[in-house]
């Protein structure tokens, strides 16, 4: 399990539907926490995509003072760099929208359950891990 060492530390756990837990996100970032977890959730929960791309997918943030939309825009110690794509930026400006690059932001784990893969047995399931390659680290299980 990767450990977080950043002060801040959030975990929220996705309601459970028919007494199953769906999955779990945790993070750091102080402030941008509430947005950087909202994100990873919408991504795989509304939008279909993947636990990996949830998490990989480039964050934006708005703390509504000041009016500004920050968007990722930076390379980790690790060299994978993390850019909100120049399309997502024309339409934010487009709408009227602020923007700010910046240098860092959340960074995330994520832990889906997978129950359908259980084959009626509904204590076995499949649990796929995420650890944001944003501060490097790997899941692992015990
Ligand atoms: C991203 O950051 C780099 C390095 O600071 C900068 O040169 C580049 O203009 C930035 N791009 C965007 C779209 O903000």
């Amino acid at each position: 399990m990767h450990i977080l060492t950043l002060q801040f530390f959030f975990v929220l756990c996705i309601p459970p539907q028919d007494e199953q837990l769906k999955g779990v996100v945790g993070a750091s970032g102080g402030s941008m926490i509430i947005a950087g977890t909202t994100e990873v959730l919408l991504n795989h929960f509304v939008k279909g995509m993947d636990p990996l791309s949830s998490v990989l997918a480039p964050r934006v943030y708005h703390k509504l003072t000041p009016n500004v939309v920050q968007y990722e825009n930076w390379t980790t110690v690790y060299g994978e760099h993390f850019e909100l794509p120049a399309e997502v930026r024309a339409f934010l400006q487009k709408r009227g929208h602020d923007l700010e690059g910046i240098a860092g932001g959340t960074i995330c784990q994520f832990i889906v359950q997978d129950l359908e893969a259980a084959e009626g047995n509904k204590l076995m399931g499949k649990l796929v891990g995420v650890s944001d390659p944003r501060k490097g680290g790997l899941p692992a299980g015990y």
